[in-house]
């Protein structure tokens, strides 16, 4: 019942090798006719991820303490270790959570601040982390600043910059996105060196980069990495992770535990009470999905279905790309664009009616439009894309 998680794939397998990704695409459920590409938002899980599941229910409510029993063993034994071996790090430092926002308000919450203190931002922060840090700003005094960051982005020295000037004397934090809402990719591993340059915590957003590309947390040494496994991962629905550094502990309080007591590892950050065990366990075939395939070649081909999609979007003189063109600035697999004339926000809808899965860009200073490709997406669903948005765009 609980699939045993079989080791990364090392084998290069070329993204334009047609016959295997098309085998692949054959585990995917989504109904005849519809073209998703709105992977940003929400990932497609595999069907055996989804059978995986809906048989877990099936077996709490058969033999529920049996099956109890059985899901704790498997999330212990298999699903966290498996998921820090593949992030780079120690068991004990990967939390399960419902998804980066929950992980994000224990960032946000867990971070001991005195009133005063400073946290650094950018302008790109997802609402989900702008809320907490605005309730905690407004309930203890910390400053939370938000460092002006251009769309598109000019290069991964001029974020540095900008950061590394507005650090003061009483900045305690840097908090950024590994890839952002709007698909700029950060320098995080320089961001985190500049954060241990000046004494700070570095806490990081990872929602838009965990299965979309090799994340390797003790490489890139942040201290904090907040993520939803139901994006780029293509985990369940619900669910996340929460990266606690083992040395960060001195700075970092769990919202559920005392210093001294309950569990050592980062279960701590972890609310108590009953949640879908189920849903979670899967998580192991999700990954046994994904190792199968190997990251390495996942991110190829997103980057290979992006890339053609970014030269088609280039062939049409009233959309201006905003996605970098360049791999280190640049989601693997999100591209995002504007159109002359037309906010991108009143295509979603009849691009919607016609089976396209798409979705709109209104931040950073735009109204464009965001499609997201995934490895089980193709060529021909990103022409029928560019084609609908073609017509679209001759008819207005
Ligand atoms: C950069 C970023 N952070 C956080 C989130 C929130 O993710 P979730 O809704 O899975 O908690 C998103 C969702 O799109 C996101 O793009």
């Amino acid at each position: 019942m609980l699939t045993p998680i079989c080791a990364p794939n090392t084998r290069h397998i070329a993204p334009d090798d047609t016959s295997y990704w098309s085998q692949v695409r054959a585990h995917f459920m989504l109904e005849p006719g519809q073209v998703y590409l709105n992977n940003a938002a929400l990932g497609l899980p595999p069907k055996p991820v989804t059978e995986a599941v809906g048989r877990g229910f099936a077996r709490l409510a058969e033999n529920p303490t049996g099956a109890k029993r059985a899901f704790y063993r498997y999330i212990e034994e298999s699903v966290r270790p498996g998921l820090a071996a593949f992030l780079g790090v120690q068991p004990e430092e990967i939390a399960l959570t419902r998804n980066a926002t929950e992980s994000l308000y224990d960032v946000v919450n867990g971070l001991r601040l005195a009133s005063g203190d400073r946290v650094l931002t950018t302008t790109q922060e997802h609402p989900s982390a702008v809320r907490p840090w605005t309730v905690r700003a407004a309930r203890t005094g910390i400053r939370v600043e938000p460092v002006f960051i251009p769309s598109p982005v000019v290069s991964e020295t001029d974020i540095e910059t900008r950061i590394r000037g507005a650090i003061d004397d009483r900045t305690r934090v840097l908090f950024f996105c590994h890839i952002t809402r709007g698909g700029y990719l950060y320098p995080v591993a320089n961001l985190s060196a500049l954060g241990r340059e000046y004494g700070l915590v570095t806490a990081v957003d990872g929602a838009q980069a965990v299965g979309a590309m090799s994340v390797n947390l003790a490489d890139l040494g942040c201290d904090l990495y907040a993520n939803s496994l139901h994006k780029w991962f293509l985990g369940p629905s619900g669910t996340g992770f929460l990266y606690v550094r083992k040395n960060v502990r001195a700075a970092f309080s769990s919202l559920f535990y005392e210093e001294d007591e309950g569990e050592p590892g980062a279960a701590r950050y972890e609310t108590l009470g009953t949640y879908d065990l189920p849903v979670r366990a899967a998580l192991g075939t999700a990954l046994d999905f994904l190792n199968r395939i190997g990251i390495a070649n996942i991110e190829m081909r997103l980057r290979m279905l992006s890339g053609y999609l970014r030269e088609r979007l280039r062939g049409i003189s009233r959309v201006r790309l905003l996605s970098p063109i360049s791999h280190t600035l640049s989601s693997p697999g999100a591209t995002l664009f504007e159109i002359d004339g037309i906010p991108g926000s009143s295509l979603v809808g009849p691009f919607f009616d016609a089976g396209l899965h798409v979705d709109d860009h209104t931040r950073d200073g735009h109204d464009g439009m965001r499609i997201s490709t995934h490895y089980y997406n193709t060529l021909e669903e990103i022409d029928r894309c560019v084609d609908m948005l073609e017509t679209l765009i001759r008819s207005r």
